[in-house]
């Protein structure tokens, strides 16, 4: 039994997310939790809210609600969704927590310490009507190279050219659309990343298993152009963390908060803590899983994420942890995202495109988009959502062959036998070969989870669903118990036993499923199959158990059009 620690990249508070945000990060970690727990490992869990920032101050503003406020309900509604979709943290943090806050101020600390943190005085555009420095991204304005009128200050949005806020012509706050804007001076922290260039770079060498993905983003950005960069770690903004020095402000540092990268990471550190917190632990609880010198130098730590969080996972956040000169535990693995498209186009929050979390269950159970999600993850290349596509997933995996499957040999059992595995009878040579096949499908499913090539996982799933409904076809127990009821009873029974080891092999993917099939089969022996053979013969001649509900529904053509027409547009 091993310890593994695993991270969601956390969300960040403003706004539910989509469906393709859903598949980047929190579900497949949720995947390879509840497989890692199903194989009795020890698993910690963990993802938070990303509370701080720009964005959040501006979402509430938005709502009319003080930030802090506006944070906590976000978190509810966003806790309140991951439990839809049976994400089962094991908690559920949030950025803005006194763990993160006491945590933040400690790296940084320990950080400037060790010499690894430079106050810089820069110019930056202060808006007098905002009383706030504006963020590039918050300067609007018309784009030099095009005439584009809405350009931001870091990008024009037209025609892609990476501006200064200085280029745009007639530039105004993207916040009030004042242009009273003026070049102030202000003083900042910055993290001397390229004082650990070199180390984070052997550190990323050593990494030869990670996904390719993974490793180019990291190497480009160490090594192109003028590579990694020492970065700004403060903001002038009120919602964050506050730059202090155990309790004591930091000279020259008054009224500034850490950037919001600086804390999100940190966070999975303190989410951790604010789960021993939470369940009356003392710091031993946590430190075991984050401290080498406490225990964690047996843990083995997997992040999941987007691609656009690759540089922050794999130089920002080793920054941090390498230059407090602490025990503090690094990442073993990193498996990475692309995107997820919508139906010819991009999921888009800000242009509230595609489908959202919310919407989605409001429609159908988690299950069936945790299959589709899961089955179609943006694993090697982008993929893209489409209705028809998830129709007929949903219809022939789902409905056809796992649910045809239970359906069909739990009916026929009650009604030729009653409502107990039958007795009698022996395997013949096709339920043999059917064993055999399971007993290579199920060791290639395990590999494919362990390696999290979740595509692989999917489609190795799919074939054992199918082939336990290829051996009823053909065993055809129906025909057979006309003439030769025993053999037929050997048939059942040992289909009757698939549906538990269905159950079993099926819960990291669809776990609701999973509940009702063990509920049916009057089981909660949900013990991981060893050899197939044996798996497949726990339930036992006399076992009784109950005709379960139908497992999922067909998504017919009409609601297939129906959700296609409301989903077509933008959410408001
Ligand atoms: N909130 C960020 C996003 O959604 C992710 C932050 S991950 C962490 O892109 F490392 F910062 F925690
Ligand atoms: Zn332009």
């Amino acid at each position: 039994m091993s310890r593994i620690l695993i991270t969601s990249a956390i969300p960040y508070i403003n706004g539910i997310k989509h469906l393709g945000n859903l598949v980047g990060s929190q579900l497949p970690a949720d995947l390879y939790a509840r497989y890692m727990r199903m194989r009795g490992h020890e698993v910690m869990f963990i993802c938070a809210t990303d509370e701080h920032g720009t964005p959040a101050e501006l979402a509430a503003a938005k709502a009319g609600k003080p930030v802090a406020e506006y944070c906590a309900e976000m978190w509810q509604v966003q806790s309140d969704l991951a439990k839809g979709f049976r994400l089962s943290f094991d908690h559920f943090g949030r950025s803005s927590s006194a763990r993160n806050r006491a945590l933040t101020q400690h790296f940084a600390k320990r950080l400037a310490e060790n010499g690894f943190i430079e106050e810089v005085t820069e110019k930056q555009v202060f808006s007098v009507a905002d009383n706030r420095f504006l963020p590039d991204r918050y300067i609007e304005g018309t784009c030099p190279n095009c005439g584009y009128d809405r350009a931001r200050g870091d990008q024009c949005e037209n025609c892609t050219k990476q501006l200064d806020p200085t280029d745009l012509i007639n530039p105004r706050s993207a916040i009030s659309g004042s242009t009273e804007l003026e070049v102030r001076e202000t003083r900042h922290l910055y993290l001397r990343q390229k004082a650990l260039k070199g180390e984070i770079s052997d550190w990323i060498d050593s990494k030869t298993d990670w996904p390719v993905l993974t490793t180019s983003i990291a190497r480009k950005w160490l090594n192109d152009g003028e590579g990694l960069q020492d970065r700004g770690i403060t903001r002038d903004l009120s919602w964050g963390v506050p730059v202090q020095f155990d309790g004591a402000p930091w000279s020259g540092m008054d009224g500034k908060v850490f950037y919001v990268w600086f804390d999100a990471p940190i966070e999975y550190i303190a989410a951790t803590a604010e789960w021993a917190d939470a369940n009356g632990l003392s710091d031993d609880a946590w430190q075991r899983w984050w401290r080498t010198d406490r225990g964690a130098e047996d843990v083995t730590y997997v992040e999941f994420m987007g691609k656009d969080n690759v540089p922050f996972h794999t130089l920002s956040f080793p920054a941090t942890i390498m230059g407090s000169r602490e025990a503090w535990k690094l990442v073993d693995y990193i498996k990475s995202f692309n995107y997820l498209n919508y139906d010819g186009g991009q999921f888009s929050t800000s242009q509230g495109r595609g489908v959202f979390m919310d919407q989605a269950l409001s429609i159908l159970p988690a299950d069936y988009w945790r299959w589709w999600l899961l089955s179609h993850a943006p694993e090697s290349s982008d993929s893209e959502f489409t209705w028809e596509n998830f129709q007929a997933s949903v219809n022939k995996d789902l409905a056809d062959v796992l649910g045809n499957f239970v359906s069909r040999i739990t009916k026929f059992c009650r009604s030729k036998y009653g409502e107990a595995v039958p007795e009698g009878g022996t395997l013949d040579d096709r339920a043999l070969a059917l064993i055999d096949e399971l007993e290579t499908r199920t060791r290639a499913y395990e590999a494919h989870m362990e390696a999290m090539d979740i595509r692989k996982a999917a489609t190795e799933l799919r074939t054992i669903w199918a082939a336990g409904n290829e051996y009823l076809q053909s065993a055809a127990p129906w025909t057979v118990h006309k003439t030769d009821p025993e053999a037929a009873a050997a048939m059942v029974r040992l289909s009757l036993n698939l549906v538990r080891l269905y159950a079993i092999l099926s819960e990291p993917f669809i776990p609701d499923a999973s509940a009702k099939m063990l509920a049916g089969m009057k089981t909660d022996d949900r013990t991981w199959p060893g050899p197939v053979a044996e798996a497949l013969t726990v339930l036992e001649p006399g076992h009784a158990f109950e005709t379960p509900e139908v497992l999922f529904a067909k998504i017919a053509d009409e609601e297939r059009e129906d959700w296609q027409k409301r989903f077509a547009g933008v959410r408001t």
